[in-house]
């Protein structure tokens, strides 16, 4: 069977030039396009790398990869990431990792910020089979639980809980998490603002607007999309 996620890491790595610092998300695809660019020496040795993941700066490490932390980072010349599912306007959700607050922040430095994946990824308009995840301070559960219950009476609202760990899973950031299964998505520019709204809401998992382009393969080949608004 094809590997449709390599595939689609072929297509990204053409777009990286020699010496630049390059953004890196979680996830198996982006897994591949390390795997490729280990494989070419002088051009992987002239980059900077950074990542929002721990997982993926660990791999850039095993690789011998020139790596820097994310505090230090400017601006990426072009930020690579996963999602669960993005759309039309490359409206993205980015929610089983945990770990968005890192990936909206180095999105955001990015001069590129591109989405890589393989084609099962890309619907029309996004739906509510994945849940809204929000990043949200120890000290405010109660507040945004309330809230979120408030604006929402028809989602679920559940904790994220630790898989190997008693209680509930901390993200890198010290944080609680709070998975958002929604019956029907509210409109996007609105679910955006909304919920970042609520007090002590660190960051949620809907990356609305910000991807310039995304590279998907699937069995029609290769496609690289643009932002239709
Ligand atoms: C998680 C993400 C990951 O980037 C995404 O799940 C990675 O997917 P894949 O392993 O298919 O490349 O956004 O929230």
């Amino acid at each position: 069977m094809a590997d449709y996620k390599m595939e689609a890491a072929k297509a990204a790595i053409k777009l990286i030039q020699p010496g630049q610092t390059i953004g890196l998300g979680a996830g198996s695809t982006i897994a591949a396009l390390l795997a490729l660019l280990a494989a070419e020496g002088s051009l992987a040795a002239s980059l900077t790398l950074v990542s929002s993941s721990f997982k993926t700066t660990s791999l850039i490490r095993e690789y011998g990869f020139n790596v820097q932390s994310i505090a230090l980072t400017k601006s990426p010349d072009i930020y690579f990431d996963g999602c669960d599912q993005f759309d039309i306007e490359l409206n993205a959700l980015k929610s089983g990792g945990g770990i968005h607050t890192s990936e909206k922040i180095l999105a955001s430095l990015a001069a590129e910020f591109i989405l890589i994946g393989d084609a099962g990824k890309f619907v029309n308009k996004l739906d509510a089979t994945y849940p809204l995840v929000i990043e949200a301070l120890p000290a405010a559960l109660q507040l945004v639980q309330y809230q979120l219950f408030n604006h929402f009476p028809d989602a679920k609202i559940n904790l994220r809980m630790g898989d190997k760990k008693d209680g509930a899973a901390i993200s890198d950031n010290g944080n609680m998490l709070l998975d958002v299964y929604f019956t029907k998505l509210i409109p996007l520019d609105e679910l955006n603002v909304l919920v970042k709204m609520v007090p002590g809401v660190v960051e949620h998992s809907l990356f609305y607007r910000m991807a310039t382009r995304a590279i998907i393969a699937g069995p029609e080949g290769v496609r690289i999309m643009k932002p239709e608004y």
